[in-house]
């Protein structure tokens, strides 16, 4: 079965040594981008530059690739701001209509906590198709890798910073269920943080309806195939490993993944992140309650908001309402919540 890449650590834009701020120089470096098939809402020319939306852009550099796409940094040419240009390569029919589907995704949801688009277009490239999701840049990167970060230094984020952030992911979470969606690959790598350290839901590309009535063992195999291929193993929830021939698989995976994402969190990697990497299965490491390290320094409130989130059991987890107003009541007790740092 197929299982999604331990995504590393990148170098962003300003950190890289050859002096990633200066734009200008950053600009002419040269491309490796090889000419496309013109369609009417793009086009590449021999300066770097893309049109999308008969907007111009430059290219500025690579900044990360994903399981799925790669993504790179543009300038607007007109209001020079930054933008991240994700391009998925779709393989056939049905990779066009899931990049389809998370463009869509993008624009159902209007909310300081999920990452908006910009535009998006289908390019023809080599006989393939590339689906092209302009994005607002987010220029502090992901939520690990301000944790890696940490963890080079030999420290740890405050329980009030935790708590901040984590009130902002439920926040987006709760918006994708009300609206009666899922996420399905919620991880720290998933998660950007803007400069002021609010955190923005990215990587659309698995969500789907919240609900999924199983119905016999065929449709059983087949979400639990999708799940292996969509949903991060190490954030994976427990039902998804074995899917039950006759149950409901609802949003709540989506709380065992926000579990995952708090112990990321405290101790600066996934509950699981260890077991996966020892080759040792995640599926039945799933089933026992989580442990946390006694040397974790945090409240005893938040270790115990984490245990009640992290039921192996979908039935005994909470809902994301739950979660948030335990957050808030967590938020509200501790306004000077010891810092932690190491
Ligand atoms: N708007 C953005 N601003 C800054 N960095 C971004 C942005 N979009 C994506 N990235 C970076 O690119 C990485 C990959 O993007 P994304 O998660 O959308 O791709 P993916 O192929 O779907 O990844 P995955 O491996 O999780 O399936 C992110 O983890 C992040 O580091
Ligand atoms: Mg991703």
């Amino acid at each position: 079965m197929a299982v999604k890449r331990f995504k590393p650590w990148f170098k962003r834009a300003e950190e890289e040594e050859d002096g990633g701020g200066d734009m200008t120089a950053l600009k002419s470096l040269a491309l490796n981008n090889v000419p496309v098939k013109m369609g009417q809402t793009l086009c590449i020319c021999s300066r770097g530059s893309i049109t999308i939306d008969n907007k111009k852009y430059y290219f500025v550099q690579k900044l990360d690739e994903g399981g799925f796409s790669y993504v790179d940094l543009v300038e607007g040419a007109k209001d020079g701001r930054f933008y991240a240009l994700k391009k998925i390569l779709c393989h056939d029919r049905e990779g066009r209509q899931e990049a389809q589907t998370e463009m869509e995704m993008h624009q159902i949801f209007n909310h300081p906590n999920i990452l908006s688009i910009v535009a998006h277009t289908f390019v023809d490239r080599g006989g393939k198709t590339e689906a092209w999701l302009l994005l607002p840049y987010i220029g502090k990167g992901s939520l690990w890798s301000v944790l890696e970060k940490l963890r080079d230094k030999g420290s740890l984020m405050s329980e009030k910073q935790i708590l901040q952030i984590f009130r902002g992911i439920c926040s987006g979470l709760k918006a994708m269920h009300e609206k009666g969606y899922a996420h399905r690959d919620l991880k720290p790598t998933n998660v950007l943080l803007d400069e002021d350290d609010r955190p923005l839901l990215m990587d659309l590309g698995s969500m789907n309806r919240a609900r999924i009535e199983v119905r016999g063992t065929r449709e059983a195999m087949t979400i639990q195939d999708w799940a292996a291929q969509r949903c991060t193993i190490s954030y994976r929830a427990p039902e998804l490993f074995n899917v039950e021939s006759h149950c409901i698989i609802d949003e709540r995976t989506d709380i065992w993944s926000l579990g995952c994402v708090l112990y990321c969190m405290m101790m600066l990697e996934g509950p699981y992140d260890m077991v996966f990497q020892k080759g040792d299965s995640v599926a039945l490491a799933v089933q026992n309650p989580v442990t946390i390290p006694q040397s974790c320094s945090y409240s005893g409130s938040l270790k115990m908001l984490l245990s009640s989130i992290m039921m192996s059991n979908p039935q005994e987890r909470p809902n994301i309402h739950w979660v948030l107003d335990q957050v808030q009541d967590l938020q509200s007790c501790s306004p000077n919540t010891q810092t932690n740092m190491v």
